[in-house]
């Protein structure tokens, strides 16, 4: 089942849809890109938690009334300045995956320092959550280096489908395309926010095949690891901060060490073997 981890639809939370028939034109949207089920990821700061799946719920009826075949999970998009602020109740009611393997979406920021996004990944894996890093690519404060470090403790990237198609400018999406080649394990998710700027996985998928970036790869990015890390989550965090090296030519250092220990991890090994192969 196609799935979406990032993905802003609740009306009038955040700078997503305004009110209930943006909400719905942007699902249909969502379904119209081959989307069946979304991940509601309001900017946390934004949104009362306490409310979250009441809305979600409620979300999900209209849009069955309105005869948009979605499904709605409820989630958050958590900025580093956040996290100290939460207690591990309301980390919990945020977070997806089976016990063991709980997950939060965590954004690289756009305009502070890198070691912001350090320390609240850091604190998250400390407090038994893995993280999935959002929009890296636009995070020009964030060097590839630094994302190794990151995937070396756990940490799976969510590229913007939007950053691909250049809605974000060519600096994200020339960072894009090169985290895509990285050999570093993403996922693609829209980010969506609004009919005009609406869900793009299938023209950001199209993108990176026509940049000769193996088709298994990208399906791997968008029909795979979305599902497998809601489902299964994200393995637990780990103490090493030894890098990850590129698989590009040689063995993943990655999938030697990480197979057999999460099921997210065995998913991106499948198409990392693939790539290799190719
Ligand atoms: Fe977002």
């Amino acid at each position: 089942m196609r799935t979406e981890l990032h993905f802003h639809l609740l009306p009038g939370v955040d700078d997503g849809p305004a009110d209930d028939a943006e909400s719905i034109a942007l699902a249909r949207l969502a379904t119209e890109d081959g989307t069946a089920r979304v991940v509601v990821t309001p900017h946390v700061r934004l949104a009362d938690l306490d409310a979250l799946d009441r809305m979600t719920e409620r979300l999900g009826e209209v849009l069955r009334e309105a005869g948009v075949a979605l499904e709605l999970r409820p989630g958050g998009e958590l900025s580093p300045d956040d996290v100290a602020s939460l207690d591990q109740e309301r980390l919990e009611r945020l977070a997806h995956g089976p016990p063991g393997a709980r997950w939060l979406l965590l954004e690289a920021p756009l305009f502070s320092r890198t070691r912001s996004l350090d320390s609240a990944a850091d604190e998250l894996q400390e407090r038994g959550f893995g993280v999935l890093i959002g929009h890296p690519e636009r995070s020009s404060g964030t060097p590839e280096s630094v994302l190794r470090g990151h995937v070396a403790r756990g940490a799976v990237l969510q590229l913007n489908a939007s950053s691909l198609t250049g809605a974000h400018g060519g600096e994200a999406r020339r960072r894009g395309f090169a985290l895509a080649r990285s050999g570093l394990p993403f996922v693609l998710a829209s980010d969506a926010h609004s009919p005009a700027r609406p869900p793009s996985l299938t023209p950001a998928a199209a993108a990176l095949i026509a940049a000769g970036i193996h088709e298994s790869t990208v399906r791997a990015a968008v029909d795979v690891l979305p599902e497998a890390i809601l489902t299964a989550g994200l393995g637990a965090a780990r103490t090493s901060r030894r890098p990850v090296p590129a698989v590009h030519g040689g063995r993943s250092r990655l999938g030697q060490r990480e197979r057999g220990t999460s099921p997210v991890a065995r998913a991106a090994q499948i198409f990392l073997d693939r790539r290799r192969r190719s």
